[in-house]
């Protein structure tokens, strides 16, 4: 749990209450001036909290919770969407539905949360998921398509992503393979696809979701491997998460009905529209070797194919993708 969730939980426990700073220095273990900061942050993401000289603190009030109704009102969706659960909490909203998939549930339903205790981002890593500021979603699809064509659906999900924060708020928000979507180069977006199937087929796709919608700087852990940003980092102004949720919801349901009847085509060209790397020369690290080539687009599977210097194509299934820089 964040320090910022920390002093939260201790406001919510004791209602109306002041509480001093030294007494949060003391519950959470760090200076005075870190819980000023954490303070700072929690007004910047929303929360009204009174400040009293000899009193301390008290949290008179908070941003407005996820309702499920007010998000769906007049949603015209056809699959995703249909019914949608918001959640004050979980762990993770994959999870959470990997659990009800389990028992059943139909494809469309789509989970929001307003915090995950346990967010996870790709290779095991953790995913930063304070309350009030951003999205964390994750909807579970039922195609009935090849195994090996379930990467698909990530392409997807960065496509919807990408256009709705570029349709919304007029940024150029861009994509990165595997499945990143960057801002001016930082990460403002991640999508982490999980997948129930047997040899052949796919039981069940999870698309799971994160936007950094009114994160501020302060509330980036220290610890990130890469530059983030947040909407409004990007544009000054605070983002009305239901709307954002309602555009998103709208627009990826369009792409998943034209999916579903017009297989990979139109989303592979809108992702390599919004992607930097086409036709740019790169360097990939896999790890035990690096390549050098062109990016010359999308594989059916979602695999980066690779244009190497005596012509022939690779195929990238994984792997970390640069490029390469011009020297004059
Ligand atoms: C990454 O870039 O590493 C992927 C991050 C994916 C985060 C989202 S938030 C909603 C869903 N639930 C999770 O636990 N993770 C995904």
């Amino acid at each position: 749990m964040t320090s910022r969730d920390q002093i939260l939980r201790l406001f919510r426990r004791r209602p109306g209450e002041y509480i001093s700073g030294q007494e949060l220095s003391q519950a959470l273990q760090v200076s005075r001036a870190a819980i000023w900061k954490q303070i700072e942050s929690l007004r910047q993401a929303g929360y009204e909290i009174e400040a009293r000289r000899s009193r301390g603190y008290r949290l008179l009030g908070g941003p407005e919770p996820l309702l499920a109704e007010e998000i769906m009102a007049d949603l015209l969706v056809q699959r995703i969407g249909r019914s949608l659960i918001c959640l004050a909490e979980t762990d993770s909203t994959n999870s959470h539905v990997r659990r009800l998939a389990a028992e059943g549930a139909e494809e469309g339903l789509v989970v929001i949360a307003d915090r995950q205790s346990a967010g996870r981002g790709r290779l095991g890593r953790r995913w930063e998921s304070p309350s009030g500021v951003n999205l964390y979603v994750s909807i579970l699809l039922r195609p009935q398509i090849p195994v090996q064509q379930a990467p698909q659906l990530t392409f997807l999900s960065a496509v919807a992503v990408a256009e709705t924060l570029n349709r919304c708020y007029q940024l150029n928000a861009r994509v990165k393979w595997p499945n990143d979507i960057l801002v001016g180069g930082a990460k403002i977006a991640g999508l982490l696809n999980e997948m129930d199937a047997e040899t052949e087929q796919v039981h069940f796709v999870i698309l799971g979701i994160g936007v950094n919608l009114n994160m501020t700087k302060e509330q980036f852990p220290d610890t990130l491997l890469y530059p983030a940003t947040s909407v409004k980092l990007e544009t000054g102004r605070s983002v009305d998460r239901v709307e954002f949720i309602r555009q998103f919801l709208l627009t990826l349901d369009r792409y998943y009905v034209e999916f579903l009847a017009e297989e990979f085509g139109p989303i592979r060209r809108r992702w390599e529209a919004l992607c930097d790397l086409l036709n740019a020369s790169v360097q990939v690290d896999l790890g035990d070797r690096m390549l050098e080539g062109v990016v010359v687009g999308l594989d059916y599977d979602g695999a980066l194919r690779l244009q190497l210097a005596d012509g022939r194509v690779e195929r990238i299934l994984a792997g970390d993708v640069k490029p390469v820089k011009c020297e004059k």
